[in-house]
């Protein structure tokens, strides 16, 4: 693919964001905030089995942000807590295909940030933590 099918990849998930909203019971919600912008990223998982089961994001941000959220829990869902904890950055920038600068490197990790510490605090607190 060329950077410009990366972009336009990229910009149908920020205008159609998948598994966007939130769910019913979560076993965990968790909301992360880019400091340098104050933009958010609100997750609500679903964990049965040390897998999870479903997952759902709602937000306000930048393209980068939104669309490396939508795709990061596109691949998420499904996948074991471990497989989750083994995601690194680098597959996020490899998952969005783009240069970025740091900055937007900042921008396109809050989902994973998100994601990964929904999880510390599952593991660390146990059910229902919102
Ligand atoms: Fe705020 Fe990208 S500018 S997350």
């Amino acid at each position: 693919m060329t950077n410009e099918i990366y972009m336009e990849n990229i910009m149908d998930h920020y205008k159609n964001p998948r598994n966007f909203g939130s769910l019913e019971s979560p076993t965990v919600k968790h909301i992360e905030y880019n400091p340098l912008c104050g933009d958010k990223i609100e997750m609500s998982l679903l964990i049965e089995n040390g897998k999870i089961k479903d997952i759902k994001f709602k937000g306000n941000g930048c393209s980068i942000s939104q669309a490396s959220t939508s795709m990061l829990l596109e691949m998420s869902n499904g996948k074991s807590i471990d497989e989750i904890k083994n995601l690194t950055k680098e597959d996020v920038f490899e998952m969005l295909s783009i240069n970025l600068s740091p900055v937007r490197m900042k921008c396109a990790l809050l989902g994973l940030d998100t994601l990964k510490n929904a999880i510390l605090i599952h593991e660390k607190y146990g059910e229902k933590n919102e």
